[in-house]
């Protein structure tokens, strides 16, 4: 992340605190997040798009200090679950400020989000229109948008990817189902129908995707308007903003981002006779993701013929994503150097199975041995959030930094925890 220092070699330091004195206090693994890192990209992106609406995604991470920097920093909060759309609300977050989204609400998940007050609700399917409209009932108002797919492919990996019709995420234009969706909210009285959505994938490095998206969605805004003479307000292009996850690796670049959407918005607009909508984003993982560091120590290292193993203290549990989607990290040795030697290696995790991998064919130390302390940058985002308690391991604590001082966010989850929720026998 940016905001590291290098005191002295080796001796990496995170928002003033130096990483060996976080593993000291904290254990590992540990989650450290660096609370001015996260500000300034929110800050950025307010920057970056001054007239739109940023919402931050809170599936990449969230605690309750996540929520106060968010609500801080002015932006509002996509959730997609009644357990975000809670944490966010009862820590003191405006549920107007509040997007959200599912692809399979229940009528429980209605109710609450209703009962909470949240801003807009996305709808995705069309079983979705009549229980919504019948949880608001007859006298009631909701705002709502629709999301719909616009046939756009783009994301780091197929996992990922949710602009094509054939994922279960929205309604597809092309073959008619958002229209069709649309004309049915529209009869539904107690519906306010805001806007149109679409998220096209995760970690996007090019501007290219959102232009089509732009093009394709104000394409179906002007049918819309055609139609129905509906004229929407609002355009959320969701996120999937890509950053690096080693040096070297392209990121979007934001304000190219900012700066084309919007000739293109204003363009295809202008050529369709419809109003400028105001622009959404959704991003998640480019707040989260650079402003978390992951620190582990070297449990064991093992030479075989075709490599060397350097085993840690963590894995696949607080780290799925080598394993879902082949991202590649990068670690780096803290503290002890008594080489400048560099062997290429493989770290692995602690779980039982072999693709229980952080990291492949990354250079450490030569002298690499158990008792070293490795971090593993970019591991603010979709690693909590994602983590397990595979082989009943506890889930990592999360602790912040901040101008020379470290606190704890999210404690590790015990053994009790853990057994606490097996209640037969
Ligand atoms: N909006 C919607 C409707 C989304 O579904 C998502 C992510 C976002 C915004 C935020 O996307 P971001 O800016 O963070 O890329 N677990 C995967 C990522 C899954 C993303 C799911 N939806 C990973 O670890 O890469």
């Amino acid at each position: 992340p940016a905001s590291t220092t290098e005191p002295h070699p080796g001796e990496l330091a995170v928002g003033g605190v130096p990483l060996a004195e976080l593993a000291d206090r904290f254990g590992t693994p540990v989650y450290v997040l660096d609370e001015a890192e996260v500000r300034d990209r929110c800050r950025t992106y307010l920057h970056a798009f001054p007239d739109a609406e940023v919402l931050y995604a809170a599936k990449a991470f969230l605690c309750r200090a996540m929520v106060h920097w968010i609500e801080e920093e002015g932006l509002g909060l996509d959730v997609c679950s009644a357990g975000e759309l809670e944490l966010a609300v009862t820590t003191g977050f405006p549920p107007e400020r509040m997007v959200r989204h599912g692809n399979a609400k229940s009528p429980r998940d209605l109710e609450t989000a209703l009962r909470l007050g949240v801003g807009r609700i996305v709808i995705d399917s069309p079983s979705e229109i009549a229980r919504l409209a019948a949880a608001v009932g007859h006298g009631g108002h909701q705002k709502v948008m629709v999301r719909v797919v616009p046939g756009v492919s783009a994301g780091a990996h197929e996992k990922i990817r949710t602009g094509t019709d054939d994922q279960k995420f929205g309604l597809s234009i092309a073959d008619g189902h958002a229209q069709h969706a649309i004309a049915r909210i529209l009869d539904q009285p107690q519906l306010e129908l805001t806007g149109l959505h679409c998220h096209l994938g995760s970690q996007i490095t090019t501007v290219k995707p959102y232009l089509a998206a732009v093009r394709r969605v104000v394409g179906l805004m002007a049918r819309l308007h055609g139609q129905h003479g509906l004229v929407l307000p609002e355009l959320d292009l969701g996120g999937g903003h890509g950053i690096a996850y080693r040096p070297g690796e392209p990121a979007l670049d934001l304000t190219e981002l900012s700066r084309r959407v919007r000739a293109e918005l204003h363009e295809a607009c202008a050529a369709a006779g419809l109003p400028v909508p105001r622009l959404t984003i959704e991003p998640g993982r480019a707040i989260a993701g650079p402003a978390g560091i992951a620190l582990y120590h070297v449990l064991a290292v093992k030479r075989t013929g075709a490599r060397t193993f350097v085993a840690v203290d963590g894995g696949m549990s607080d780290n799925p994503r080598p394993a879902l989607y082949g991202v590649r990290y990068a670690p780096r040795p803290i503290g002890r150097r008594t080489t400048t030697e560099r062997t290429p290696v493989t770290v692995v995790g602690r779980h039982c199975e072999a693709g229980d991998t952080l990291a492949t064919d990354v250079e450490l130390p030569a002298d690499v041995r158990p008792g070293d302390l490795l971090a593993v940058p970019v591991a603010g985002a979709y690693h909590l959030s994602m983590a397990s308690t595979y082989n009943l391991v506890g889930r990592p604590p999360v602790a912040a930094v901040r101008d020379g001082h470290a606190r704890l966010l999210v404690r590790r989850e015990s053994l009790d925890d853990i057994r606490s929720r097996d209640v037969g026998l």
